[in-house]
């Protein structure tokens, strides 16, 4: 196959073409931005047309939470009206999107077809996204993820290990329950769903297994950097605190745990424990 990766740049987007080495029978069409805006559905239908895509696989968006609340139009321009160019344009799709479409408020799992109802106008967005794809077309794939980090980018792994570089205490939220999200592991998800010998059109939830707090994650990435001999780790205390004495700009859901029996029935695939998976991107932080 022709597959074209959106927003290749990002976190996902690197995994991606990491584990594309894995998977050479296909050829590979990387852009970000510069290469292809998908905010200009011409751009975006010449590309696929030009170079005969057969599927994309988009990791582009926007994805500052905090930013989508001041700045709506542009948040849903590129992760709604932007994946209706994709979808638009003929070749198949892999989509992803986030526990955000859902409200936080529950207290079991989420599963696919669970009611959604966001609070934030980054879900607001990623859920028109994931309407708009499904209705222009039907036969998309749809990976919801959440708590995503690795070893590019911006992501709550790294700024904890420079904060515990740092400071000597740490104040970290204990009442929002969710499950990291290892990059690597997701696009292993996403092949699984290239290579499966039959397309399995439809919403699947992926995270690591697990289930932990904000200040679990923390107090388990400052374990294992020491316990690899990453450092200097100032940090002696990370304080559990309540969402409410943070100062947060946007609410926060304090419970997006992601059932994944779905994505492990349908494609066959065993997630990695979370704390596993941190290991990994630890060592590769640190090498
Ligand atoms: N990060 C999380 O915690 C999280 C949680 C749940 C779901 N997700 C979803 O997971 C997916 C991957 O997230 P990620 O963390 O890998 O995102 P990321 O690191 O922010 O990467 C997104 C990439 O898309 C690019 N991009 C932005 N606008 C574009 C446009 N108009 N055309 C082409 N590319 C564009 C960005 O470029 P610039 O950097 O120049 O803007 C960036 O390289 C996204 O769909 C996101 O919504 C993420």
């Amino acid at each position: 196959m022709n597959i074209l990766i959106t927003g290749c740049n990002g976190q996902l987007g690197t995994e991606i073409r990491n584990l594309s080495l894995e998977h050479p029978a296909h050829t590979y069409f990387f852009t970000d931005v510069a290469e292809l805006d998908i905010t200009d559905r011409g751009a975006v239908a010449a590309f696929v047309r030009d170079n005969a895509i057969d599927l994309i696989i988009n990791c582009a968006a926007y994805t500052n939470v905090d930013r989508a609340e001041e700045d709506e139009a542009t948040a849903r321009c590129i992760n709604a009206a932007s994946v209706e160019n994709l979808a638009l344009s003929g070749a198949r799709i892999i989509h992803v999107s986030t526990d955000y479409v859902f409200s936080g408020d529950e207290h079991l799992p989420c599963r696919e077809e669970d009611p959604v109802a966001p609070r934030t106008a980054y879900g607001r967005t990623k859920l028109e996204g994931e309407q708009l794809l499904l209705k222009a077309c039907p036969e998309a794939i749809i990976f919801r993820t959440a708590w995503l980090y690795s070893p590019y980018g911006n992501n709550f792994v790294k700024t904890m290990l420079r904060l515990g570089g740092e400071r000597e205490q740490l104040a970290v939220v204990y009442d929002q329950i969710g499950t990291p999200t290892y990059a690597a592991d997701l696009a292993m998800a996403i092949f699984a769903a290239v290579e499966a010998p039959e397309w399995h059109a439809g919403i699947y939830h992926f995270t690591n297994e697990g289930v932990c707090s904000w200040f679990d994650f923390t107090v388990e990435i400052l374990r294992q950097a020491r316990q690899i001999g990453m450092g200097p780790i100032l940090c002696k205390t990370v304080k559990p605190i309540l969402s409410s004495e943070y100062a947060y700009r946007t609410p926060r859901p304090h419970y997006s745990v992601l059932d994944k029996a779905k994505v492990k029935q349908t494609f066959g695939i065993a997630i990695p424990y979370w704390t596993d998976s941190l290991r990994e991107c630890l060592e590769r932080l640190n090498a």
